[in-house]
């Protein structure tokens, strides 16, 4: 249980895999942490026959002796929170004060915020960012507005908790009504009283998380810092603004979950072994034809929050070597190997051409990577089923080619390959991660 901490980015525009990964290393970690995103995050953990979508609890919930923290970086949404800890419940998983804290300087999705995504979405038409509609955005602009913001720890006092959805309403009723037409008041008594009611449901969860992640620290804790969304959806370092609204690269872990710098430990990045995009926004290597399709199709690919047929491409190794230079990846989990089979030949992105120039870098300017022509080296696919494998010799060698090209072009090693969604389809490669990582 002690040693260095672990932090699990996703590399791409998220759904890599991250839950999978977190729960095969979480068996060695005492605390699970989120520390940014919300409810917008979909992770899929499979234990057995049982299917776990979690969107808001993380990933570590389905393994006993592990503590999980929801930081102050995550949109808070108790109405999830809620629903998520009454079903694990009726599902046989424990959940309560010793393995689940909250962070009190979470910020709330309060209703209003995911009506103010939906309206605003609307009103873009053609130039919506294609949310989640979990009122992700709404709830960070009223973070960075202060004034508007209702806090985690606001749900255990009910005077403040009324005063302030009084105070709210009253400006949200105005702008709802200026800026969409949509005149239908808040009912700030009803709001007030059904969020005091969640208060009461967690309020022995409700603490400042950060102080006790940096005890368990200084204690000699082992602590997985689970990433949210992907480094491409960042919002400083994403595709802006066609991203989320938090930072979700390594670099958010200091400030969304409270502790230093030095905490962040072990970098895994994850990707998937081609790519995928859910919502707008430019993505180089998509495939909008049969061979998008086929990846859609054998890889699942659909929201695990909203169901929506997920883009699909070939990897692009420009792009997640951009965003494994961001976090600091040490080693690589590279995602879905699986997938790939029976394609006679597979594509990576090496680099890009725009306006007839050639780019080796990716440039996160939307615009920019809306007018990207993809350079690609082409290598031999493997017609083999390759779910079983347990090993790397088990591979075939065009499987394993394409692997080490991935790792040299990205320039990490590549430390785990997915082949299946289960716990034990789990290879370990090039890694130095100790622990029940596969087969657990
Ligand atoms: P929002 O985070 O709901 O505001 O959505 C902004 C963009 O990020 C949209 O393109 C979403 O589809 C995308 N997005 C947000 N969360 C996730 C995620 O967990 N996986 C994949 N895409 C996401």
């Amino acid at each position: 249980m002690s040693g260095k901490n672990i932090t699990i980015i996703g590399l791409q525009w998220g759904d890599e895999g991250k839950g999978k990964i977190v729960d095969a290393l979480s068996g060695d970690c005492r605390y699970v942490v989120r520390f940014c995103g919300g409810a917008n995050a979909g992770h899929t953990v499979i234990v057995g026959d049982e299917k776990y979508a979690l969107h808001l609890i993380p990933s570590g919930i389905l393994r006993t002796g592990v503590r999980n923290v929801i930081g102050n970086g995550v949109a808070f949404d108790p109405e999830v929170a809620v629903e998520e800890i009454e079903g694990l419940r009726s599902r046989g998983v424990e959940v309560g004060d010793e393995n689940l804290a909250i962070s009190s300087a979470a910020n709330v999705v309060m209703p209003w915020h995911k009506l103010a995504d939906r309206l605003n979405e609307t009103r873009l038409g053609a130039g919506k960012i294609g949310t989640t509609a979990r009122g992700i955005g709404p709830l960070y602009s009223d973070k960075a507005t202060r004034t508007l913001a209702v806090r985690a720890g606001d749900l255990l006092d009910a005077d403040v908790l009324k005063g302030k959805v009084a105070r709210i309403a009253e400006v949200k009723n105005a702008i709802f009504s200026a800026l969409y037409g949509h005149t239908e008041p808040i009912d700030a008594e009803a709001v007030a009283g059904k969020y005091l009611d969640y208060g009461k449901q967690l309020g022995g969860m409700i603490t400042d998380t950060g102080a006790v992640i940096r005890r368990a620290i200084s204690e000699g804790s082992r602590v997985c810092f689970e990433g949210g969304q992907g480094s491409m959806l960042d919002i400083d370092h994403g595709t802006f603004p066609f991203v989320t609204s938090s930072s979700v690269t390594a670099c958010g872990v200091p400030s969304g979950a409270g502790v230093s710098p030095k905490s962040v430990g072990r970098v895994v990045g994850i990707a998937k072994a081609y790519t995928s995009r859910v919502g707008a926004g430019p993505f180089p290597t998509e495939q909008d034809n049969e061979i998008g399709n086929r990846l859609r199709e054998r890889g699942r690919e659909y929201g695990t929050t909203t169901g929506r047929p997920r883009r699909c491409g070939w990897f692009d190794a420009t792009a997640v070597r951009y965003a494994a230079d961001l976090s600091g990846v040490d080693e690589l989990a590279l995602m879905l190997l699986d997938v790939l089979s029976g394609f006679e030949t597979l594509r990576i992105c090496t680099g890009y051409r725009v306006d007839g120039v050639d780019l080796g870098v990716f440039d996160s300017v939307a615009a920019v990577m809306g007018r990207a022509e993809c350079v690609y080296e082409d290598m031999p696919g493997w017609e083999e089923d390759i779910a079983s494998a347990k090993d790397f010799s088990d591979l075939p060698a065009a499987a394993r080619a394409y692997v080490e090209r991935i790792s040299a072009l990205v320039g990490r090693p590549v430390g785990l390959i997915s082949v299946g969604p289960e716990r034990k389809q789990t290879i370990l490669y090039d890694t130095q991660l100790q622990g029940p990582v596969a087969g657990g």
